[in-house]
């Protein structure tokens, strides 16, 4: 049985995990920011160490290819995720499936292995979605889920433009997305949840992954002075927001959904004025589409009716929409099949995350495998996943991955 080099994979995510940290100790490298490049040219400095060819396409996802003589030509394995962060973030999502595609690339090299596919490792770009929006989007556009060109034109938060910003740190690159369609695709990727770790299961197969929806919401009320105006003659942008969140959490209590209001604006945001203006996003995903459609109309009619009885405007803007996926079922086993080979125990599992491979999987068979998440926190400096359960997975991914390339 080939093993990855647990020591090796560690360090480099210990490495890049120490890129884009602030002096405050934050980490955090958002899409095309200055910490995204650096992060990026550690990436490709270690594909090419490996001697792989590096291919940068038009939306910036960084790709390593490992091809032969023998093998140049067939349509290749890709694996990979994403190296981009949210705002003080933890130090394995994404990154792990990147460095243990490269790392499973290196195995393979270093013991003389060769595959009948070649194999590609991705970092795609944006995945994270907290600058630019949607979530996915490198590999959205990679699988053709959307134009380059509308994507390179997405506006930020910050208001840039995402196609300048790549050209900014040199990630703009010239080859088109999606110019090779992979034989398949296998993302690893940390839970990111509480489940793994708290039933004591090394391996996930995951084989579905929830809808994802996103908002922005843009009340408009009237700025009126705290202490003199009537409650009853307020129109109060930021009480309607208030609500929206409350209405949001005791809908998905009954579609069996989560929601999270998770940026607020006020305006003029001062402590003696009435909030004039509410600017705020929701995040709602459901694994069930007909809830998640559901959810949404609820929400939408509660809207309308906030307009009525709180005096305000409301406008919304649609920013992220895909539905839920499954994935394939012959990858599912093969996963399952060799965490058995390897005495780990593993379980099925529904990504409650967005994730590249819920792009790839529109156009090649794809799943994905999980590893655990010390008590479910994620998205936060605190995400941890123990060295020994990061290294369990990136072997089973090294062993589906040979499988998926000799196939
Ligand atoms: C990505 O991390 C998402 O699920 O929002
Ligand atoms: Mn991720
Ligand atoms: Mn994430």
């Amino acid at each position: 049985m080939t093993n990855i080099n647990g020591k090796r994979l560690r360090e480099r995510i210990h490495t890049l995990g120490r890129v884009g940290v602030a002096a405050d100790g934050r980490r955090t490298r958002l899409t095309a920011s200055d910490e995204d490049k650096a992060g990026r040219d550690l990436v490709a400095s270690w594909m090419k160490e490996a001697g792989l060819r590096v291919v940068v396409d038009q939306i910036g996802n960084l790709l390593g290819i490992w091809e032969t003589e023998e093998n140049r030509g067939e349509a290749p394995v890709m694996v990979g995720s994403h190296i981009d962060t949210v705002i003080n973030a933890g130090q394995y999502d994404g990154c792990l499936g990147v460095l243990a595609g490269l790392e499973l690339i290196l195995t393979l090299r270093e013991q003389g292995v060769r595959t009948k596919r070649p194999i590609i490792v991705g970092a795609f770009t944006n995945e994270e979605g907290v600058r630019y929006s949607p979530d996915m989007l490198g590999s959205l556009v990679y699988a053709g889920g959307m134009s380059c060109g509308e994507a390179l034109a997405t506006v930020g938060t910050d208001g840039t433009v995402l196609g300048e910003e790549l050209a900014r740190i040199g990630y703009a690159g010239t080859v088109r997305p999606g110019f090779v369609t992979p034989a398949a695709f296998l993302e690893l990727h940390i839970e990111q949840g509480p489940i793994m770790d708290a039933e004591g299961y090394d391996i996930g197969a995951v084989d579905r992954l929830q809808g994802i929806r996103w908002q922005k919401v843009h009340i408009e009320g009237a700025a009126n002075h705290a202490g003199t105006t009537p409650i009853r003659m307020r129109a109060d942008a930021g009480l309607a927001a208030a609500k929206v969140n409350i209405f949001c959490r005791e809908m998905v209590g009954k579609s069996g959904g989560v929601a999270t209001v998770g940026t607020i604006a006020f305006k003029p945001n001062a402590v003696n004025v009435i909030p004039s203006q509410a600017d705020f996003t929701v995040d709602l995903r459901n694994p069930d589409k007909a809830m998640l459609d559901h959810d949404e109309e609820l929400l939408s009619g509660y809207l309308k009716e906030l307009e009525e009885t709180d005096k305000v405007k409301i406008t919304t803007q649609r920013i992220s929409c895909f539905d839920p996926v499954s994935f394939d079922e012959g990858i599912c086993r093969k996963i399952e099949a060799a965490a058995g080979r390897r005495g780990l125990k593993a379980r099925r599992m529904v990504s409650g995350a967005g994730q590249d491979a819920q792009m790839l999987a529109r156009i090649c068979p794809t799943a994905m495998i999980f590893v655990p998440s010390v008590k479910g926190i994620s998205h936060n400096p605190q995400e941890f996943t123990s060295d020994q359960a990061a290294e369990n997975g990136a072997n089973v991914f090294l062993d589906v991955v040979c499988e998926l390339a000799n196939n």
